[in-house]
């Protein structure tokens, strides 16, 4: 089956970023010049998949907006001869459909995705959390439809962290099939390092089939008080297989300062248009310190 829909969760209140994110949304931060969100949305339309869920709350309507046809600045880029501006203001409203539910009350990442049920209905379907940006060679998300093509089960996108760091993720345990590819035996929200099944931690990429909907609705308060994917998960690797699967790729952390910072400087060295000079910038800087 193909995957057809993503659902983005981006209601959080971004804390990590406070004062930034007191009166705009975490995920419109920009790195250089494209706010956070567009990274993402980016590598669902890369793969093929170009319905998009945000889950949204109360302060994102600059998101909303993000995404919509700017008619005015359309009009002056127009009159001014801009473009190549427009042309890149244009293709943002138009690169995919998305589409907006509010979840209501900060009750944890399980059940803004349970938010997304009657946009889903019984498809298989990818999310994407906006903190993780991963680049490529084939979108993350990409490798894991092919193998969501084969297997038609739940599959997880996972990376090897320090042990220190087990506590910042869900990690899993499993049997591995190949280089790559696990099949889970078991999963656990953010064990501390001395507790921890494994070192292989589940980054923000997921491809569900459908039952992991029923599984969140059973399921209850975890980790924070909040609900929890990684425990409807948990109960769905119980009723059917669930895979995850060591993506190509490297991933940067951008909920986090000094993530955000790497992204922001690694961007910026791959960039054509900014590499040369920001290189020398910065051997001239290092110099200095
Ligand atoms: C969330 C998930 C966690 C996952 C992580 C990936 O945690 O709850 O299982 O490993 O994203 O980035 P958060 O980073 O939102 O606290």
């Amino acid at each position: 089956m193909k995957i057809n829909k993503a659902v983005i969760p981006a209601a959080g209140l971004g804390t990590r970023f406070l004062p930034a994110t007191k009166s705009s949304p975490k995920e419109m931060l920009p790195i250089i010049d494209k706010p956070a969100i567009q990274y993402v949305t980016e590598e669902a339309v890369q793969a093929g998949i170009f319905s998009i869920l945000i889950i949204t709350g109360r302060g994102k309507e600059a998101i909303e907006n993000y995404f919509d046809v700017s008619f005015e600045l359309e009009k002056i880029l127009e009159e001014r001869g801009k473009e190549e501006e427009l042309k890149i203001v244009k293709e943002i409203a138009r690169m995919a459909d998305v589409f907006y539910v509010r979840q209501k009350e900060a009750l944890g990442l399980g059940h803004a995705v349970l938010c997304a049920e009657n946009w889903i209905g019984k498809e298989p379907f990818a999310v994407f959390l906006g903190d993780d940006i991963i680049f490529a060679e084939t979108p993350c998300i990409k490798q894991m439809m092919d193998i969501f093509e084969e297997k038609n089960k739940s599959i997880l996108g996972v990376m090897d962290v320090e042990r220190e760091d087990t506590s910042k993720f869900g990690i899993i345990e499993g049997k591995k099939i190949d280089e790559s590819l696990y099949e889970v035996t078991e999963i656990v929200e953010k064990p501390e390092p001395d507790e921890s099944p494994s070192t292989t931690a589940v980054v923000g990429r997921y491809i569900f089939t459908p039952r992991i909907i029923d599984e969140l609705k059973n399921t209850g308060k975890g980790l924070g008080g909040e609900i929890q994917l990684t425990d409807a998960i948990k109960s769905l690797l119980k009723k059917e297989k669930v895979y995850a699967y060591r993506f190509k790729g490297k991933r940067y952390d951008i909920g986090d300062k000094f993530g955000f910072i790497k992204a922001t400087v690694e961007i910026a060295l791959k960039r054509e248009d900014l590499r040369k000079k920001f290189y020398e910038y910065l051997k001239e800087l290092l110099r200095k310190y």
